[in-house]
């Protein structure tokens, strides 16, 4: 939510600050916008409305006599989405410049304080407050001296540090100052910031992406520090410890990962990613001697999981989806109690918990701060910690005791997909691992494996549905209302088909268990509803072949996802989209493939903009 770049070096910076959004974007495309510095003292704002191409046509290219400079795009908190809303934001006199990602909660609080001291406001936005303060405290340091003299750049790390304690909130900051135009500045508390080291050059960004084939080399800044950056030195500072020691890691991402290749959209890319994505989640975790999954990362002996009388696990979106696979994964194969938490809820829910129970945070982006708060709840009720994560460290992933990396690449598109069947093959490992523990025989471990090992080449048959499901897309687009039904492990399915339509066609869509629906949904069915039933064979096929025909007898269509052999479904349903047999264990990852195409092609087909919904962001780090 909100995306951040900086750089200072020799490079075009402009060029660098655009391209680098352009890669942020999912993080938020309702304004855009850069400061510069240019002759050492020139700060240069240009902002635009909407996409960053519109801030493109604006951007005038930076200057030979430039090498800093700061970017934002946008998704709007507080305020709308206009021009004096957008960033960076200038503080007094236009002497910083600002670019935030997060929330200030006592904004207004601040904000009168800094009216009452004559700061007049030219936006509605938190993030102003942040400029002004800061410009006040730099004000009271030097006496309100702006004559020239100068000041050492550590004045400027002093007042970051002296404001920090007043905001309430977090915050991902990068900063210029005009009296500083060789020196970026970057701060963070709960929001995502890293820093690239290059060769006489650094680049700041709210993620990898921007830096992928810039450079390799990135540090992670931590909660309260605060990054004094030129081309050739980084100086980190611990809010209340001063100056502290960085480690540079080597970053995974290549910079095709992040490009879109022969693809039109990021989220079709990413579909068709997916058996190469799960054979990534895969690789190295399946024991083949010892008929187990094996983890690298969880931190917990397996004396200590052996004891664990329930697991919480807890997530937002389509990553809560994968925690009800999860859930019936968990109770099925290891036999242990799950309960599956919205982490918005759970964050401030007082469920009595026993002793015995560990918490598993799952997420795509390892950002999302409902998720990371809840995990923080529940670490400091004394619970063990884990946390499913795609993006590595990221500050759920930082946050959590242990846990399990997806290595499903990034993820662009703001409809998840890649992420969401890594994270289900992840807690297939996982419950396996754990029923392995405890009474799952060797044998019926080997077995599970096979079955595990023959899922990428499904999936991969699976998305040969494509030119279908198109054909059936263009049948029912202009449909306003869909049903989607499933049971037991492919309820869940149901549950992320229908949120895939809603969020990339503004489609009302509706997940339900198949059975329920005669509890109130039926109502809604007429000619013009379809109900996409996900219905591979398995012991509750005839349960829901039942309640298909319940829809059909009211003269609902239907779409069908069966399974490849099932003709009797052909008889009844309208269409049918076949994929291969799976175990009923690994059924959602195969079924959800035909359903992610399918809103993709109604998306599509509605004109909707499939990579950039409305009122959506990739990473939602506000609560
Ligand atoms: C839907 C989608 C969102 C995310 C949710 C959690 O396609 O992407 O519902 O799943 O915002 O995000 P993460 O997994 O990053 O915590």
């Amino acid at each position: 939510m909100c995306g951040i770049v900086g750089y200072v070096g020799p490079r075009n910076v402009q060029d660098f600050l655009l391209e680098g959004l352009r890669r942020l974007e999912y993080r938020g495309y309702d304004s855009a916008g850069t400061a510069i510095i240019e002759n050492h003292h020139d700060l240069l704002v240009t902002k635009s409305v909407g996409r960053i191409a519109n801030l493109a046509q604006r951007v005038t290219g930076s200057s030979d006599d430039c090498q800093i400079g700061i970017g934002h795009t946008r998704w709007a908190t507080h305020g709308a989405a206009t021009l004096v809303n957008a960033h960076p934001h200038v503080g007094g006199e236009n002497c910083l410049a600002i670019v935030h990602n997060g929330v200030i909660e006592n904004f207004a609080e601040l904000r009168s304080q800094l009216v009452s001291q004559g700061y007049s406001f030219v936006s509605e936005t938190d993030t102003e407050v942040i400029a002004h303060l800061l410009s006040e405290q730099i004000r009271q340091k030097t006496g309100g001296d702006r004559s020239g003299t100068t000041y050492p750049r550590e004045l400027g790390m002093e007042a970051i540090r002296e404001i920090m304690p007043r905001l309430r909130g977090t915050y991902g900051l990068a900063i210029l100052f005009k009296d500083w135009p060789e020196t970026l500045f970057a701060v963070r508390l709960g929001s995502p910031l890293i820093i690239g080291v290059g060769d006489g050059e650094h680049f700041v960004a709210s993620d990898a992406s921007p830096l992928a084939g810039f450079t390799d080399q990135i540090v992670y800044l931590a909660d309260h520090q605060i990054a004094m950056i030129s081309e050739d030195r980084l100086q980190v500072s611990h809010r209340d410890q001063g100056p502290v020691a960085h480690d540079v890691q080597k970053m995974e991402i290549r910079s095709n990962q992040v490009e879109l290749g022969d693809y039109e959209h990021y989220m079709l890319k990413e579909i068709f990613e997916q058996p190469e994505s799960i054979r990534n989640t895969l690789r190295g975790r399946l024991n083949h001697d010892d008929a187990t999954p094996v983890f690298g990362g969880l931190n917990l002996s397996p004396q200590e999981l052996r004891k664990v009388k329930r697991i919480v696990l807890t997530a937002c979106g389509t990553s809560w989806h994968s925690a009800l696979v999860g859930e019936y994964l968990i109770e099925e194969i290891a036999n242990i109690p799950v309960e599956v938490e919205y982490a918005s809820e759970l964050r401030y829910r007082n469920s009595p918990t026993e002793a015995e129970t560990i918490l598993i945070a799952i997420t795509q982006s390892g950002e999302t701060a409902d998720t990371l708060a809840a995990l923080k709840e529940m670490k400091r009720k004394g619970h063990p910690t884990l946390a499913i994560c795609n993006v590595v460290g990221s500050s759920i992933a930082q946050e959590a005791d242990g846990g399990v990396y997806l290595h499903a690449g990034p993820e662009i598109g703001v409809a998840s997909t890649k992420a969401y069947t890594s994270q289900c093959i992840a807690l297939t490992l996982l419950a396996l691992y754990l029923g392995r523990l405890r009474h799952v025989s060797y044998e019926t471990g080997r077995q599970m494996i096979d079955q595990i090992n023959q899922l990428p080449e499904a999936v991969e048959k699976a998305l040969q549905t494509n030119r279908q499901v198109a054909e059936i897309a263009r049948k029912y687009h202009a449909c306003d209302n869909f049903l989607y039904l499933g049971r037991h492990y492919n309820f869940p399915t149901a549950l992320e088909g229908a949120l895939k339509l809603k969020e990339i066609s503004y489609v009302h869509a509706e997940g339900y268990p198949s059975a329920e629906m005669k509890h109130g949904p039926i109502a809604l069915v007429d000619l013009n509803t379809p109900s996409v039933f996900v219905m591979p064979t398995g012991f509750i096929y005839e349960k829901v072949m039942s309640n298909l025909e319940e829809i059909k007898a009211r003269g609902g269509p239907v779409i069908a996802i069966a399974a490849q052999g099932d003709q009797r479904v052909a008889d009844v349903a309208d269409d049918v989209i076949y994929v291969p047999p799976t175990a009923e264990f690994l059924q959602p990852i195969v079924t959800v493939i035909p359903l992610q195409l399918l809103s993709y092609h109604i998306a599509l087909m509605r004109g909707c903009d499939v990579d950039k919904p409305r009122n959506l962001a990739k990473s939602v780090t506000v609560e």
